[in-house]
């Protein structure tokens, strides 16, 4: 197959490996860096340029790997090629409603699957009330966009909460307000699914003093055995959101898992390293199941 990779960097663990695999597997791969695309609408078909060349027809299937930073471009480029009838490992839609927190939330409410409890408003005149709402403090103000454990912050009192959340609705700044999961420990745990399977699964723990497991805050891995439910919210929630590859959050209550977030874009580098899975090569092979079998 000939197939696309979206991606801003060569330079990146999960670009090189997704590449290396599917060589390994006798697939030609291109890196396309989906920021410097161009795309042509009106008088005909649409057609995408990357560097000058027309590349609308080049690809069986492509495999969007979009950066948090140039999320609308990457999934408009990625619906482009939808519309043209190519595979895609995440649908543009997909993409987006990941990219939100809020959303995806919304989402995994409605299907019943369990989150903290979590509340969204942006009126600064009754921040007391929407505190009072999730049971006081301790309370978890989240940036509806942020990532890496940037943009999470917890505050542990009234007067800390309240000054924070009037801080971002002031600044037209979209958050969350969610109740603190104490007893979760600054324990995560990360389910990489792909196509309807969980191929890989880990906990994350944070540094000492640190709640957020993020491994770019310093969390350390190691392999996770996963309960019946746990794998029912990660698969399920990666069907809702309508990812191919999905890294699905939980984190672990008194009352069973909950669902934190979903990523588009989940980092292989960490979880290959932590349970010793090629989960590139299981991308590849989902790719070869549903990508179009087209060969030039
Ligand atoms: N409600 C919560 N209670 C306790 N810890 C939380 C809660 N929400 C997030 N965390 C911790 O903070 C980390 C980052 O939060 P997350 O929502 O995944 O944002 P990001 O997109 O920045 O990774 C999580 O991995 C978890 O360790
Ligand atoms: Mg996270």
């Amino acid at each position: 197959m000939d197939i696309g990779l979206l991606s801003v960097s060569m330079n990146v663990y999960s670009t090189r490996r997704i590449v290396e695999e599917a060589e390994n597997l006798g697939h030609f791969i291109e890196q396309v860096d989906h920021t410097k695309c161009v795309v042509k609408l009106g008088k005909g078909k649409p057609q995408i340029f990357y560097h000058g060349d027309n590349i609308t027809n080049d690809f069986d299937a492509v495999i969007p790997r979009i950066g948090t930073k140039v999320t609308r471009h990457g999934a408009a480029i990625v619906k482009q090629f939808e519309m043209n009838g190519v595979f895609s490992t995440a649908r543009s839609l997909s993409i987006a409603r990941a990219r939100n927190k809020v959303r995806t939330l919304q989402i995994m409410a409605r299907k019943g699957i369990p989150i903290p409890e979590t509340l969204f408003a942006i009126d600064p005149d009754n921040i007391k009330e929407q505190i009072e709402i999730l049971g006081g403090p301790p309370v978890i103000i989240k940036l509806q966009e942020g990532t890496q454990g940037l943009g999470v912050i917890l505050a542990e009192t009234k007067k800390s909460a309240k000054s924070i959340i009037d801080t971002f609705y002031k600044m037209d700044t979209s958050i969350l307000i969610q109740k603190y999961i104490e007893e979760s420990n600054g324990e995560d745990i990360r389910i990489f699914v792909v196509g309807n399977k969980i191929v890989a699964s880990m906990k994350r723990t944070s540094e000492l003093d640190e709640f957020r497991s993020n491994v770019h805050r310093g969390g350390s891995t190691e392999k996770v055995t996963l309960s019946a439910k746990e794998q029912y919210i990660a698969l399920n929630a990666a069907k809702h959101i309508g990812l191919g590859v999905a890294g699905v959050d939980l984190i672990r209550s008194k009352k069973g898992p909950l669902l934190i977030e979903v990523n588009a874009s989940p980092g292989l580098q960490g979880i290959e390293a932590a349970t010793g899975v090629n989960i590139a090569k299981e991308i590849i092979l989902f790719v070869e199941r549903n990508g179009r079998k087209r060969r030039k």
